[in-house]
């Protein structure tokens, strides 16, 4: 059985981490790797439903998302979760709670995520029809020791996932061989 990690996206909204972590995912596949994406907007209709966006919720849905993480690498599956994430130590919980743990910080301006405003949520928190929007009234504590930041404003997502793999390999969570295999 192959050596279960968590790779845990952190990055304000429309940073770039869902779109990452599904090209990320398609390559693992691709190598024969089990694989399961968390993805805060998905989880947030499920398993953290009715949950909102105070400390203590966002808290709350970051620690249900490192807990099924925890479950699924120690079965040896590359667990990757792609939601804001905004809090340092709950961040740092979860890395302590899973052990293999790979963070990965979409480093992208707040200038450029408003600029590209996919959910159109930018617009709705500057004229205060969304409030607590990370970035905007909500703060984002950039990770101090990531290990991998992705430029997403200098990358592609297609680079920054093969700048993901790189780093897995460099860690020992996935052998060369497997990656000749692309
Ligand atoms: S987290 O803070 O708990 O990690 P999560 O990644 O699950 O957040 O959800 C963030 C997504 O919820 C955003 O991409 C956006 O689509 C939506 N959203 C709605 N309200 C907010 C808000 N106040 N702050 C941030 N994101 C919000």
């Amino acid at each position: 059985m192959s050596k279960g990690v968590t790779v845990w996206f952190t990055g304000l909204s429309g940073s770039g981490k869902s779109t990452i972590a599904r090209i990320l995912e398609k390559k693992l596949r691709v190598m024969g790797q089990r694989v399961e994406v968390l993805d805060g907007d998905v989880i947030r209709t499920n398993l953290s439903k009715g949950l909102g966006f105070s400390k203590e919720d966002r808290d709350t849905n970051i620690k249900r998302i490192g807990f099924v993480c925890h479950l699924l690498a120690r079965n040896g599956v590359i667990a990757i979760a792609a939601a804001i994430s905004p809090y340092r130590e709950t961040r740092d919980y979860n890395r302590s709670l899973i052990g293999n743990f790979v963070e990965v910080f979409a480093k992208c301006s707040l200038d450029e995520c408003e600029k590209r405003d996919v959910k159109g949520l930018y617009k709705k928190a500057r004229a205060g029809e969304v409030k607590n929007f990370t970035g905007v009234d909500d703060p984002y504590e950039e990770p101090l020791h990531p290990e991998v930041v992705c430029d997403t404003e200098e990358q592609t997502a297609e680079e920054s996932a093969e700048q993901i793999l790189d780093r897995l390999e460099e860690l020992g969570y996935l052998t060369h061989v497997k990656r000749e295999t692309l």
